[in-house]
């Protein structure tokens, strides 16, 4: 993992799009896809660094803002795994390609959280929710 490389994307997402973007799911529920503000960025990081976990889970990668974050607070748990889920596939496929561009140690799983969480084995020291909360 390269903070470097971490520090630079989260610059990069930063400055982009931060009005987040709209979705409608398959039942056709809308949400929005809004990355976490900079507060709440650097909280998901000091959490990470206390909490100093083995493995992380995200619910709702979205663009990867907040698994960014996430990863930034592994710097000294090098064997730290972070799955994260998706259900847009173009989204998810994006966002994996920007954790590989920067060596995070990200899985993006792509699907409804309500299906690929009964696909992951194992336990998370650490849970992130961050999909869409209401009906
Ligand atoms: C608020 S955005 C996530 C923003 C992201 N955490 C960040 O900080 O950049 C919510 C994301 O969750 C995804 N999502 C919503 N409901 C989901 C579900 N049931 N399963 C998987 N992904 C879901 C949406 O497609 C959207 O990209």
């Amino acid at each position: 993992m390269t903070t470097e490389l971490i520090e630079s994307a989260i610059r990069e997402l930063e400055t982009y799009n931060k009005q987040g973007e709209s979705y409608t799911d398959a039942t056709g529920r809308y949400g929005w896809r809004n990355p976490v503000r900079a507060d709440t960025g650097d909280l998901l990081r000091v959490l990470t660094i206390s909490a100093n976990p083995a493995r992380v889970l995200e619910i709702g990668a979205g663009h990867g803002l907040s698994t960014l974050y996430l990863a930034s607070g592994l710097a000294n748990h090098k064997t730290c795994i972070i799955d994260t889920i998706e259900f847009d596939p173009g989204v998810a496929e994006s966002t994996q390609q920007r954790m590989n561009d920067c060596k995070a140690p990200v899985s993006v799983h792509t699907g409804d959280a309500l299906d690929v969480i009964g696909t992951l084995s194992g336990h998370y020291d650490l849970i992130f929710f961050d999909a869409q909360k209401g009906c």
